[in-house]
């Protein structure tokens, strides 16, 4: 079993890499030092962490926090020369399909060229070390689509058809040539569809809460038959660590939910979930079901095969689809607050008054 003394994770404010913060400083049998690389873009908030990390926290002593590009070698390096870190959790990207449609452009910067300079200045400042790691993750999506049968394992071929998840293959691609070709020690998993707290509301189940609680239309592209694998992010991450721990140096591994939803049939869970904690008639939240224009290139269906990661790591899920949901509901339904202030100016507001920068929501 590997052991490491400080830990780079890029993409640290964003909706897995704040779980996982969340997961090392709290759950995971894990004492030393944790640095979050992030630039804090539209999906980066700090306030994610701030319970465990603002000064004055028992857990806070472990954090440091570096405002920084990671295409921007220069800033890569130096965070690389002051912290010296043995491993590298690599979780920031430009994350949302949607986003790669309208605007490919910072797909292919972060992803691509932001993984490759990240590999580029962990190579250089580790040299031939052999105890350290830089883990990937990365995403099912770099499989391509599936038909009504069959499962992505590892073996499946890569066939990317989104902008977001041709960049993201291309960033897989860039790890394991860093690995064959430098021997970077890397792992590398692909990972199905996340859901829980924290997650930015731009994605389906968090979108879908949110317009149920303010009465909006829930939009389902298409004909809503589209299958995705679901997979509770503390199940991901408790997935990412153990792989970090003790997978083999240069594998893949895919991590998946094993729990197909079609879109229609998931969003009437969640009708039931939120009305079971609103006191809400499920029929009221069912007259705002909206299907509306698909997707461009709408994959149809995404299925893991994680039985690697489950035989040779001993991984497995630890909550059923309904206990996700219930703590997943609940936790929006308890954090107004967080809510109010990602959706409006106040978090902007709040940025610019700790960092001192203009912030400014990308086009969507
Ligand atoms: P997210 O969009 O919520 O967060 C991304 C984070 O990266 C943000 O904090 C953002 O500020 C940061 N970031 C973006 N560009 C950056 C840059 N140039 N330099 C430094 N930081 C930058 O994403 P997420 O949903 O937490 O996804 C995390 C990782 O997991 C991504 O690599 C994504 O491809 C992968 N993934 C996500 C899912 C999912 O369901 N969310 C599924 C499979 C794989
Ligand atoms: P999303 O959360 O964007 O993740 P991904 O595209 O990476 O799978 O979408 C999940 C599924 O839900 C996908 O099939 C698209 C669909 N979807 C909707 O039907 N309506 C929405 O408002 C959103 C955001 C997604």
């Amino acid at each position: 079993m590997r052991a490491f003394k400080t830990i780079l994770v890029t993409g640290g404010a964003g909706f897995i890499g704040c779980n996982f913060i969340r997961y090392l400083l709290t759950k995971a049998d894990f004492d030393g030092m944790i640095v979050n690389l992030d630039a804090l873009t539209y999906a980066g908030n700090l306030e994610s962490l701030a319970d465990l990390t603002a000064p004055g926290t028992p857990t806070a002593a472990r954090y440091s926090f570096e405002r920084a590009d990671i295409c921007n070698r220069a800033a890569v390096k130096a965070i690389f020369a002051k912290y010296q870190p043995d491993a590298v959790v690599h979780f920031a990207a430009e994350s949302h399909v949607d986003r790669s449609i309208h605007g490919p452009e910072a797909f292919i910067r972060t992803n691509v060229m932001g993984t490759f300079t990240l590999l580029d200045v962990a190579r250089n400042a580790w040299k031939d070390r052999t105890d350290v790691l830089f883990h990937h993750v990365s995403t099912d999506e770099v499989y391509g689509s599936l038909g009504e049968t069959g499962y992505f394992t590892e073996e499946t071929p890569y066939d990317p058809r989104s902008p977001y998840s041709a960049s993201k293959a291309s960033s897989d691609h860039l790890v394991m040539a860093y690995h064959h070709t430098f021997g970077l020690p890397v792992t590398l998993t692909n990972c199905s569809n996340n859901y829980g707290p924290y997650q930015f509301p731009e994605k389906l189940i968090p979108v879908m809460i949110l317009n149920m609680l303010e009465g909006k239309p829930l939009p389902v592209y298409g004909d809503g038959k589209n299958i995705r694998d679901w997979l509770y992010v503390e199940d991901h991450n408790s997935a990412v660590w153990t792989v970090m721990l003790n997978g083999r140096i240069g594998e893949k591994y895919n991590i998946g939910g094993e729990n197909e939803w079609e879109n229609i049939k998931l969003l009437k869970e969640l009708i039931a979930a939120v009305a079971k904690q609103t006191g809400e008639s499920p029929a009221e939240y069912e007259k705002l079901i909206s299907y509306v224009k698909d997707r461009p290139g709408h994959d149809r269906r995404y299925a893991i095969d994680c039985s690697k990661l489950k035989k040779e790591l001993g991984w497995k899920q630890s909550v059923t689809f309904n206990q996700g949901l219930d703590h997943t509901v609940g936790w929006y339904l308890g954090n107004p607050n967080w809510i109010e202030r990602i959706q409006s100016g106040a978090y902007r507001e709040w940025m610019e008054k700790n960092y001192g920068e203009r912030y400014e929501l990308p086009p969507v």
